[in-house]
Order: structure tokens, then C-alpha cells, then sequence
């Protein structure tokens, strides 16, 4: 296995809607493989493939807590079959967005279709953080970032904040 670079905000990759993956196969897996260790070494909870660089529609998730055992799942294709009306305001935050953190409204639970890691037709309920995971990555593979989801002025404080952090880090 190994690690891959994380791509960051603005590059051009995380605008770009993935393309859906043709089949799931030995090459594909190691690539999932890559994906997770990635995910895990960042300490993310998620990591969908164009923050890797792949404009693929893939995406890892394990919100698993720490201490606990690894739960991966491995959506390959994912698609939201159903939103519920309720909504929920949960915190979240990104690997390609580092260090930054906001508050996003979104459907509070959603029914997702996708391909397994052996490439079976699966289904599951998200719920609770859960669903909150799922959504944020799925939208990854359109393109869109949370920041994208928040208002004008938080994201404009975001992107700011950002920008300053890296220059700090250059200098250093
Ligand atoms: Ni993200």
C-alpha cells in the first residue's frame, strides 16, 4: 500500500465531476487500498478520489472513533437514492480544506446505492454522522467542497485563513 498526495483548494481537480468507474477490479481495490491508508495516516474520516488527484467516482469512509476498531466502506459509484426532508446542522471539515471547520445544513438522513469493494450492488440508511460523511463525499465527486455549501462571507473567511496559513508554512 501506499500513501497518496492530498490535493488541496483551489486546484482544479476538486472542481471536476469524476467519472463513474467501469468496473471493480484488482487495479481499482489497490487504489481503494491507497485511498485508506491515505485517509487514515491524515486522520480524516473520509476521502473521496479527486482529493488524491483521481477524477474517479470512489469514495472511503470509517467513522469509526479512535480506539475503536476500523469499519472501511468502500463506495464505489455512489449514488443518493433518497434525501430525507428533516435537515441537520453538523461541523465539518476537510483534508483538502486543512485545518478550517464550518457548520453545513443538510439532509439529516439518505439512502445511498453503490458498489461494494467486490463490486456488489449494496444499499445502506446513513444517519446521524453517518450521513453526514457520506454527503460531504459524494458531493466531492461533483465537484463541490463544503465550503461551496456555506455562506459567501464564511467562505470567503475560510479561503483567507487558508491562504495566510499557508504562507506561514512557506516561510518556515
Ligand atoms: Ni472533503
Amino acid at each position: 500500500m501506499a500513501r497518496l498526495k492530498v490535493y488541496e483548494y483551489p486546484h482544479s481537480v476538486l472542481k471536476k465531476k469524476a467519472e463513474k468507474v467501469a468496473c471493480v477490479d484488482d487495479e481499482l481495490r489497490r487504489v481503494l487500498d491507497d485511498m485508506l491508508e491515505t485517509m487514515y495516516a491524515e486522520n480524516g474520516v473520509g476521502l473521496a478520489a479527486p482529493q488524491v488527484g483521481l477524477s474517479q467516482r470512489m469514495v472511503v469512509i470509517d467513522i469509526a472513533h479512535e480506539g475503536e476498531k476500523n469499519n472501511p466502506l468502500y463506495l464505489v459509484n455512489p449514488e443518493i437514492i433518497w434525501r430525507s426532508e428533516e435537515t441537520e446542522v453538523c461541523e465539518e471539515g476537510c483534508l483538502s480544506v486543512p485545518d478550517m471547520r464550518a457548520e453545513v445544513e443538510r439532509p439529516a438522513s439518505v439512502r445511498v446505492k453503490y458498489l461494494d469493494y467486490n463490486g456488489k450492488e449494496c444499499e445502506i440508511l446513513a444517519e446521524d454522522f453517518l450521513a453526514v460523511a457520506m454527503q460531504h463525499e459524494l458531493d466531492h465527486l461533483d465537484g463541490v467542497l463544503y465550503i461551496d455549501r456555506i455562506s459567501r462571507l464564511k467562505r470567503q473567511m475560510i479561503v483567507k485563513k487558508l491562504e495566510k496559513n499557508r504562507r506561514l508554512t512557506h516561510q518556515n
